[in-house]
């Protein structure tokens, strides 16, 4: 019998990892979002949310990422069918872990599933993306490809789209810090320039090339000093109180590199083991404090899978 309902978990992902801003993500195993997705007998998609900080979100489809997302994959193969989609948030929107994005991505699985798939995994990213658009105001991939797929992603290019797996060295572990306040994604990319300073493009390429060729090569110390951002990091760092203590903290841990996840306010730190990456957490949530900052960590290994259905 095919199914009429289905549960999808999408987890959390940083991205920019410092030097690939809007073309390097990565997926962590933790939090992660749930979406209960289930075929209705009208058209039209009906949203109900529960979980941290989700009364921010709309439950209007065309304004709702997962809505969005589901709409997009709708119109692409001609479909009318309606859908139930139940969100539960374990990423709170707006802590620069790629919120929407999970939901995003939870939602295009569980509906392509839902309708026979359709679609392959990779032709879902576009409709991820679409979702992804109405939280961030921008058509960037770097936290939804994660989700979707899992792993290291590099978005060599946005046109054509071209989406490429980058190796995971098995030792290589993130911390990732939430403070207790919220970015908006759409104002953090406004408050960019449009243009960048040929110098720092070519420092930037510089480091992106460097942080690939670290990854292939298994060299943690070549990652660590490819990790720096000249493009959206320095701007953004005044949103963020205690950026520059927290990030020295994740150093002074034994980090392999730190930087902000996404557009913030959450940071990232990458490290060689297990233990690392929770004394780093820790040592970033003191630092955090000292500015007078609640925080919450989670570490995990790379995540390697795709949304999971758990039902
Ligand atoms: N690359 C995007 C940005 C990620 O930095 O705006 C948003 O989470």
């Amino acid at each position: 019998m095919p199914k009429d309902s289905i549960q999808v978990r999408a987890t959390a992902s940083v991205a920019n990892v410092s030097c690939g801003f809007d073309c390097i993500g990565y997926a962590i195993t933790n939090p992660g979002d749930t979406l209960t997705i289930s075929l209705k007998n009208k058209p039209g998609i009906d949203i109900s949310l529960s979980g941290p900080k989700s009364d921010s979100i709309s439950t209007i489809a065309e304004k709702n990422t997962a809505g969005k997302a589901i709409l997009s994959l709708l119109n692409t193969i001609a479909s009318d069918q309606g859908f139930m989609v139940k969100i539960k948030k374990g990423i709170p929107p707006g802590s620069g872990i790629g919120s929407s994005a999970a939901s995003a991505a939870a939602a295009v699985v569980g509906a392509n599933e839902l309708l026979g798939k359709p679609l392959e995994l990779n032709d879902l990213l576009v409709h991820g993306m679409a979702g992804e658009a109405v939280a961030s105001g921008g058509f960037h991939a770097d936290n939804v490809a994660p989700a979707l797929f899992g792993g290291i992603i590099l978005i060599r290019s946005y046109e054509p789209l071209d989406i490429l797996n980058l190796p995971v060295p098995k030792s290589l572990f993130s911390t990732a810090i939430l403070p207790d306040f919220v970015v908006n994604t759409r104002d953090a990319r406004r408050m960019l320039p449009k243009r960048v300073p040929l110098n720092s493009a070519v420092e930037q390429a510089g480091n992106l090339a460097g942080f690939t060729l670290g990854l292939h090569a298994n060299d943690f110390e070549l990652l660590g000093r490819s990790m720096v951002d000249l493009f959206a990091e320095p701007i953004r760092a005044e949103l963020i109180p205690g950026y520059h203590g927290v990030r020295n903290a994740a150093i002074d841990a034994g980090a392999i590199g730190s930087g902000i996840s996404g557009s913030g306010p959450s940071l990232f730190a990458l490290s060689d083991s297990e233990e690392k990456a929770e004394s780093i957490g820790k040592a970033m949530v003191k630092a955090f404090k000292k500015v007078g900052l609640k925080s919450r960590t989670f570490s995990s290994p790379i995540h390697s899978i795709p949304p999971e259905i758990l039902d």
